[in-house]
This record gives C-alpha cells, sequence and structure tokens, in this order.
C-alpha cells in the first residue's frame, strides 16, 4: 500500500492527539493505586527518571518510524526494513504491538466503564453524606455484580470503536481541545482543596521524600512498565499516530510538551487522593480501587460536591476515551493495511476486545478465586504482564529499529531536527535506554 495523505489538522493538533492518548487511566488510576503500593517517593522518582531516560527517547523512536513510514505500523516496519536491506520479517514487531494494545484495551475499556458508572451514580447524588466505609462497600458490591459491569464495559466499547471506525483524525482534535484545559483546572481545584485538609502534609511527604529501603528490583520493572504505559509508548500505537504527523514540526519539542502535561496531570491527581487517604487514615496500598473510594470523598467535603464530582468523572471519561481510541488505532489500522474497510476493522476489533474483557469484567465474581499465575486473578494478570513486560519489549525492539535498523538519513528527517539534535537522540537510545530497558528486564525477572 502506499503512504498515506492524511494530516493531523496542524501541529497543535498532533501534540493534542498524542497528549490525548497520553492522558488517561494511566495518570489518574493506576499512578496513584501502583505508587501506594511501591511506597510513595522512592516509586515516583524512578518513574520519572524512567520517563526521561526511556520514554522520551523511546517515544520519538516510535513516532518517527510512523512518520518515515506513513503507512499502518505493520507496512511502516517493513517498508522502512527493506529500504534499509534488512530483514522485512521486522513487520511482525507491528503484530506484536496489536496484541499488546489488544490485551491493554480489554480492562481498559472495564475501568473506564467503572467511570460511567461512578458518574452516573454521582449524578444521581449517590455519595451525598456518604462516609469513607460506605462508599468503599458501594464499589465492592459494584465489583460483584458481572450485569452492571458489562453494560457498561459494553458502553465505553462501543464508544470508542465508533469513533475509530469514522477515521481518527478528525473527531479527535476538537475534543481534545476542550477537554485538556478544562481537566488541569478541576485537578488544581482539587490539589487547592486538599492543600486545606490535614493529610495533605503527610501526603506530601510520602509523595515526595524517598525511602529507598523498599526499593527491589521489581519495583524499578513497575515503574518502567508505568512510564512506558502512561506515555503510550511501546505498542505501536503512538506509531500509528505518527503517519499522520505535519511534515513540519519538531518531534522533540511536541514530545517534550507531551511528557510535561502527562507527568502533571499525575502528580495533581497523587497529591489531591493521597491527602483524603492520609486524612482518612486510609491505606495507600489499598489497590486498584484507590481513586474510586477517595475522589467520592474528597468532592463531598466541597460545596456543590456532586456536582464537581460529577464533572471530575465526566472529564476523567473523556480522557479515557480519547486514549482508548489511540488503543484501538494500531489494531484497525494495521487490518485495514491489509485491505479491510475501516468501520469492518472496527467491528472486528471491537468484537474480539469486548469477548476478552468479559475475563476481566468476571476477575471480580464468577472468577474471583481462579488464580492462574503467581496467585493473580485475570485482572490482576491483564493489568500487569502487558504492561510491565510487553510493552518494554516492544519498545526495546522499537528502539533497536530506529537507531540502529532503518536508514538513519531518513530517521533523521523524521525527527525534525538538525544534525546535532538527531545525534543527541541516538547516542541515548543506542547507549542509554536501549541497555537501560534489558537491564532492568534482566535484573527484575530473573
Ligand atoms: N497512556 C494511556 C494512559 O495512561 C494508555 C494508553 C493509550 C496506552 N494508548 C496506549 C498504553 C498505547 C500503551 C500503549 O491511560
Amino acid at each position: 500500500m502506499n503512504a498515506t495523505q492524511e494530516r493531523w489538522g496542524s501541529r497543535r493538533a498532533f501534540i493534542l492527539a498524542v497528549t490525548g492518548a497520553a492522558v488517561g487511566l494511566g495518570n489518574i488510576w493506576r499512578f496513584p493505586y501502583i505508587t501506594g503500593e511501591n511506597g510513595g517517593a522512592a516509586f515516583l522518582l524512578l518513574y520519572v527518571a524512567f520517563v526521561l531516560l526511556l520514554g522520551l527517547p523511546v517515544m520519538m523512536a516510535e513516532i518517527l518510524v510512523g512518520r518515515a513510514g506513513r503507512r499502518s505500523p505493520m507496512q511502516s516496519l517493513g517498508y522502512l526494513a527493506t529500504q534499509a536491506g534488512a530483514s522485512r520479517h521486522w513487520r511482525w514487531l507491528g503484530l506484536f504491538g496489536a496484541f499488546t494494545v489488544f490485551c491493554i484495551l480489554s480492562f481498559y475499556s472495564v475501568v473506564s466503564g467503572w467511570f460511567i458508572e461512578f458518574f452516573v451514580a454521582s449524578v444521581n447524588g449517590n455519595f451525598v453524606g456518604l462516609g469513607a466505609a460506605e462508599v468503599a462497600a458501594g464499589f465492592e458490591t459494584f465489583l460483584a455484580d458481572p450485569r452492571r459491569m458489562t453494560f457498561t464495559h459494553t458502553l465505553f466499547l462501543f464508544m470508542t470503536m465508533t469513533v475509530v471506525a469514522a477515521g481518527v483524525s478528525k473527531g479527535l482534535e476538537r475534543l481534545n481541545n476542550l477537554l485538556m484545559p478544562l481537566l488541569y483546572l478541576l485537578l488544581l481545584l482539587l490539589a487547592g482543596y486538599a492543600a486545606t485538609t490535614e493529610g495533605f502534609g503527610p501526603a506530601l511527604v510520602w509523595l515526595f521524600r524517598p525511602d529507598f529501603a523498599a526499593v527491589t528490583p521489581l519495583v524499578f520493572v513497575h515503574a518502567m512498565g508505568h512510564a512506558f504505559f502512561t506515555l503510550a509508548v511501546g505498542a505501536c500505537a503512538l506509531m500509528a499516530y505518527g503517519a499522520y504527523m505535519p511534515e513540519r514540526q519538531s518531534l522533540p519539542h511536541a514530545v517534550g510538551a507531551v511528557a510535561v502535561l502527562d507527568v502533571g496531570v499525575a502528580l495533581l491527581a497523587g497529591i489531591a487522593i493521597f491527602s483524603v487517604v492520609f486524612t482518612q487514615g486510609m491505606d495507600p496500598a489499598e489497590g486498584p480501587g484507590l481513586m474510586f473510594v477517595t475522589l467520592p470523598i474528597a468532592f463531598a467535603e466541597l460545596p456543590w460536591g456532586a456536582l464537581w464530582l460529577s464533572l471530575f468523572f465526566l472529564l476523567l471519561l473523556l480522557a479515557t476515551w480519547t486514549s482508548s481510541i489511540n488503543l484501538a488505532e494500531p489494531m484497525v489500522a494495521n487490518l485495514q493495511g491489509r485491505g479491510m474497510g475501516r468501520g469492518r476493522a472496527a467491528a472486528a476489533v471491537g468484537i474480539s476486545v469486548w469477548v476478552m474483557g468479559l475475563l476481566s469484567v468476571f476477575s471480580f465474581s464468577y472468577l474471583a478465586e481462579w488464580r492462574p499465575l503467581f496467585n493473580m486473578t485475570a485482572f490482576d494478570l491483564i493489568t500487569t504482564i502487558p504492561t510491565e513486560i510487553f510493552l518494554p519489549l516492544g519498545g526495546l525492539l522499537i528502539a533497536v529499529f530506529a537507531a540502529w535498523i532503518m536508514p538513519q538519513e531518513l530517521a533523521k528527517a523524521a525527527l525534525g531536527t538538525g544534525e546535532t539534535g538527531f545525534r543527541l537522540w541516538q547516542v541515548v537510545v543506542r547507549w542509554i535506554s536501549i541497555p537501560l530497558v534489558v537491564l532492568v528486564l534482566v535484573a527484575g525477572l530473573v
């Protein structure tokens, strides 16, 4: 297939699209609970270090492959490999990425469905006057009800696949434009309120004063996986977006802006959530339910709390929507690249992800006792293995491809900087990012 002519409407639109992909569950749901489970500040520090040393350079690698190929991930990889006289088998990396996002989207849609549930509950005023224990109990009851959860999972996936079927670059731009400023505003409000509570001081200490005693090699693996997840890197999903990147734009500038926005959202959410945790004497290591049992309580204290809470869940829903659209894109683009119509491709992807998602849904009810591996439920496994192993592995291969295999002239052009910028990127990827991923994976897993 020939190179695509489709482009994002402007440079700003590209940055917004990538930010939309990056900001999602990772920042507001996964970041707080995984930080809580891994001891706070030391984990945060590792995660930020990985964003800088791995996330950003590999993100550039991934996007530049798409930009240089201007095709679906599989085709871009195959095409660029051929140009360099390397094996066409590199295109299977695109398939591996598609498999990774398939796994991720399956639980992503289920958890985003929880946002729908909480949004509706909040609009109905169901949280008004509830204490911490009651909110937690309500959440448990919801988890144990597979029918309600299947319903919200279905609805969310349907919303996602409808937009994907229509072609990504159109509907998304306007949505992102509105969403990010509003989300920031609400998070600032929430963090500002948190500063007036007694848990604020302990929350800051917990988040920013590292205690390295608790850091094991496995904590490195968690932090690395999270850096990839939150930046949406390692599964060829941003590669798919890179194919539509405008001609004149510097990749490092775009990617730097995205990372700042992304980490900012996570920090604000973390401050707000941990302030509640310490004010209420809750357990930071509460797990995946953490934001669901803290946020209703935080908002309940504010004037018009139910209104703010509803608005907040609505914004979160939009944020996860733009992320899940990105998660679906590489699968749909690959199928489309093989000659399938976009609508049919979206339907096929939607149905398979829906079925896989049931595994996550049932993990809290019928399959609650099923521990196939490492004494973890199906939900724990699917939220851990693809993120912490597949993404770093995919990112590693993408980095090797971009910095060693593909024609370096094309890589330079696609990075969109001068010679010095390109050399710097190349050195960092070759001698820092690539060895670091290998080191962390080997040390953590062996
Ligand atoms: N970054 C998103 C989040 O933090 C999730 C996401 C979107 C993602 N697209 C991706 C993760 C591609 C891995 C690969 O919620």
